[in-house]
């Protein structure tokens, strides 16, 4: 079975999987592992596929392998990982924040430091440093620029170490690197992680002692105008995009522009396209008519636990495409590339303002307006619209930002109208209010203009649930919920509100998306902030505990037997395999001992993490990144 791929322009003839990226065709080989040295032929098998009989190595024990253990290997296996990766690729760890620390050496420039100061919470330059990760919190903050020294963990001293970072990075160009990457970690035990833009909430993309894959500079993307997916008769025939895994959503975004059609990616401009996003189920300004983005997923790329890299689609590994759309990242293997369905473009209306009260603007009347634009949730939604907004406290009052409301395939004068209700509404209330409306002919510059660009904030937990539908749309039961959303802000909490639904039909899609997603209208998240320098430990701690354990217990009892989106939730979640992937959890679990029986992927409250557990916990209550990783006994 032959189809027709234009790649850039030139015609391929190629099978119905479409064909490798150039970094994709440089795999491991025997002869490799020999041809470079010779004379380190013993050490070389440390780098070839682990024995399957040896389960598990007598050797291992029940944590994995740190520097300092015996078994950590010296300089020599080091220097030859990098040269068999291709010199220069292997990269020790030095954390960013070191140029403020004179005993880090030549590298100290107090100027840089400060430039690095103010600009710590731009994801942008974060992104493009081998370990930098967002929730730095679970790394144990070890090395921040000296403003923001952690006074709140009983820090006594301004220093800098690695902590919870990883040992070394591979600056990833090909998919051998990443095989020996994991042959490597496998046969020695030790942890490995992978950074593609570290955005992950949950720290997912760090952890100490590690082996770090660092895939954001695989940034190939080709446009496929008519895709054959495999599946034959009932496969998809259209438009696609094939994205390596470095690509970021803004990237893509101006490739769909380039080629006149719609991609559903996330809101987030510099999160990864089919990294942490699209492998954890999620969501998308366009997720009221298009679904998911991981059920637009036609072919992945896949580095697995034994090291081999296979194809897994709708013929070929299907378990392993099932759990790798919504199962979760860093758990079944290293995904180096997908292919995704486009859309046609469509033309696209957004609407952002924002508000605050005052002394005329009670707060009385801020959840007047609030409650009074959440009844109005299922009408937007089946509509196919979205919105993602913020209540927050600042500076003693209730600010309110509707980040963007979208409404595809609608224009200015279909959205006016149908927003004219609420709007009425709000001037008899009295909202302070002057929304920017923008009519666009396609997703892309819509999105471009109507969403700003993101910050990484350090001094903060979140958690979250999803708001279903049966909740919604009955008025005694958001009236409840509207009362306990106002409840956790009333006691100090943050909100952050999408506003979404899947469309009709989603629920039949046979992949690992949770279930709970297909039936909601809404999805709340409260968020606590602090200062870290000024703020004390048991403050932090009441607010931390508070938000797990007090406030949102809350919100689960008003929506039993509904979930959460894993990307965006308590890094502590209770019962999370219930709230990250409802019934779909025991296939799973399957998915998982039979990809990676041993645990070499491992990512906190991860698919089979009930294995494992990491030794420290800080503020006597959330798992330190920054200690051993272990078998639970
Ligand atoms: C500012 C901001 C905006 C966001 N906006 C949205 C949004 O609009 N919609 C939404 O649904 N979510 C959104 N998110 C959540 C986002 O999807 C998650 O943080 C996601 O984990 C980021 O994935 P990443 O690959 O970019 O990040 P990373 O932190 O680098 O990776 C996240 C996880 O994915 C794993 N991973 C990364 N690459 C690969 C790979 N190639 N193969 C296997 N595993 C891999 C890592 O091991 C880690 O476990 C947002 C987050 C932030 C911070
Ligand atoms: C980011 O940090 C800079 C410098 O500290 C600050 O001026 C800016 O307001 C911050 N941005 C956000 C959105 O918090
Ligand atoms: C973040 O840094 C990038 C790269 O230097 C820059 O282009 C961008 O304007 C910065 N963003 C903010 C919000 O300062
Ligand atoms: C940093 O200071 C803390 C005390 O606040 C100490 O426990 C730690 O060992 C110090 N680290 C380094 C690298 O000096
Ligand atoms: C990582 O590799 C890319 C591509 O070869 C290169 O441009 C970049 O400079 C490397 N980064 C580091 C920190 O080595
Ligand atoms: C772009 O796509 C739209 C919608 O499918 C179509 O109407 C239009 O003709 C296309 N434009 C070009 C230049 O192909
Ligand atoms: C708002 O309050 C100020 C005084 O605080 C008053 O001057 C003004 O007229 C009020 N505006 C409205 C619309 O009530
Ligand atoms: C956009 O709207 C038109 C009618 O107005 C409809 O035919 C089309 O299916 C819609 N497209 C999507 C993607 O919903
Ligand atoms: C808030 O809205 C006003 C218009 O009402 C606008 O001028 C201002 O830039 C907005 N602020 C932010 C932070 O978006
Ligand atoms: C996208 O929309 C903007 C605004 O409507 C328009 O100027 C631009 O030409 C559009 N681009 C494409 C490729 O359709
Ligand atoms: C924690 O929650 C309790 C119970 O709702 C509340 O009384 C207390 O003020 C909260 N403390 C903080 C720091 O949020």
């Amino acid at each position: 079975m032959l189809s027709k791929y234009v790649l850039f322009g030139s015609v391929l003839l190629g099978g119905v999987h479409g064909h490798l990226f150039n970094y994709e065709t440089i795999q491991l080989s025997n002869n490799h592992l020999t041809k470079i040295h010779p004379k380190s032929l013993d050490s070389t098998s440390l780098f070839s596929p682990r024995q399957q009989q040896q389960t598990p190595k007598p050797l291992h024990g029940r944590c994995k392998t740190y520097p300092g253990d015996l078994l950590w290997p010296g300089k020599p296996i080091w220097d030859l990982f990098d040269l068999l990766l291709g010199k220069g690729s292997l990269i020790k760890t030095i954390p960013e924040a070191s140029i403020c620390y004179p005993e880090w050496g030549p590298r100290h420039s107090p100027s840089q430091c400060e430039e690095l100061t103010k600009s710590w919470n731009n994801s942008t330059l974060r992104i493009e440093d081998p370990t930098s990760i967002r929730s730095i919190l679970f790394q144990g903050m070890t090395c921040m620029p000296p403003d923001y020294t952690p006074f709140f963990l009983g820090r006594k001293q301004v220093n800098c170490s690695v902590g919870g970072l990883p040992e070394y990075t591979v600056n990833v160009t090909n998919v051998m690197q990443i095989q020996l990457a994991i042959n490597l970690a496998s046969n020695l035990n030790i942890r490995l992680v992978i950074k593609n833009t570290g955005h992950d909430f949950g720290g997912k993309s760090t952890g100490k002692g590690a082996i770090n894959l660092w895939t954001h500079h695989l940034k190939d993307a080709e446009f496929y105008p008519e895709y054959h997916a495999a599946g034959g008769e009932e496969g998809y025939v259209g438009p696609a995009f094939k994205f390596g895994a470095g690509v970021q959503v803004y990237e893509a975004y101006a490739l769909a522009k380039k080629y006149n059609v719609t991609v559903i990616g996330g809101e987030g401009k510099s999160v990864g396209f089919i990294g942490g996003y699209i492998q954890g189920g999620g969501h998308s300004p366009l997720t009221s008519i298009y679904g998911m983005a991981a059920d637009h997923v036609l072919s992945i790329q896949v580095v697995t636990a034994d090291g081999r890299f296979i194809t897994a689609d709708a013929t070929q590994n299907t378990d392993l495409f099932w759990a790798l759309r919504g199962g979760g990242a860093g758990t079944f293997g290293v995904v180096t590339s997908m292919v995704v369905k486009a859309f046609p473009r469509i033309k696209t209306t957004t609407l952002t303002y924002n508000f605050t009260t005052g002394r005329n603007f009670t707060r009385e009347k801020m959840w007047q307006a609030q409650r009074a634009y959440v009844d109005g949730f299922e009408r937007y939604a089946d509509l196919g619209y979205y919105s993602y907004y913020r209540i927050r406290h600042v500076s003693g009052e209730l600010y309110h930002d509707m980040t963007s409301m979208v409404a595809p395939n609608t224009t200015e004068e279909e959205f006016r109208q149908v927003m004219k209700p609420l709007w009425d509404k709000w001037e008899e209330i009295g909202v302070p209010f002057s929304p920017v409306i923008r009519e666009l002919d396609n997703f892309s510059d819509a999105w471009e203009m109507a969403f700003p660009h993101e910050v990484w904030t350090w001094g903060m937990r979140q958690a979250s649930r999803f708001l279903p539908r049966g909740v919604i749309s009955d008025p005694e039961k958001r009236k409840e919920m509207m009362d306990a959303i106002k409840g956790v802000s009333d006691e100090g909490a943050n909100i952050l509100m999408f506003n979404m639904r899947n469309p009709p039909g989603s629920e039949r899609i046979n992949n690992a998306v949770n279930k709970a997603w297909r039936d909601i209208l809404g999805f709340a998240i409260m968020f606590v902030n602090w200062n870290v320098a000024t703020d004390s430990g048991g403050w932090v701690e009441t607010l931390s505990r508070n938000l797990t354990y007090e406030w949102n217990p809350r919100w689960k009892k008003l929506t039993p037997g509904s979930g959460t989106y894993m990307s965006e939730s308590d890094y502590i979640e209770p019962d999370w395999q219930e709230s990250f992937h409802g019934d779909k959890y025991g296939e799973l679990l399957r998915s998982k001992e039979k990809w990676d029986p041993e645990g070499v992927f491992y990512a906190t409250n991860a698919v089979g993490s009930e294995k494992w557990e990491l030794e420290e916990v800080i503020m006597g209550h959330l798992p330190s990144q920054n200690s051993k990783l272990c078998r639970r006994n």
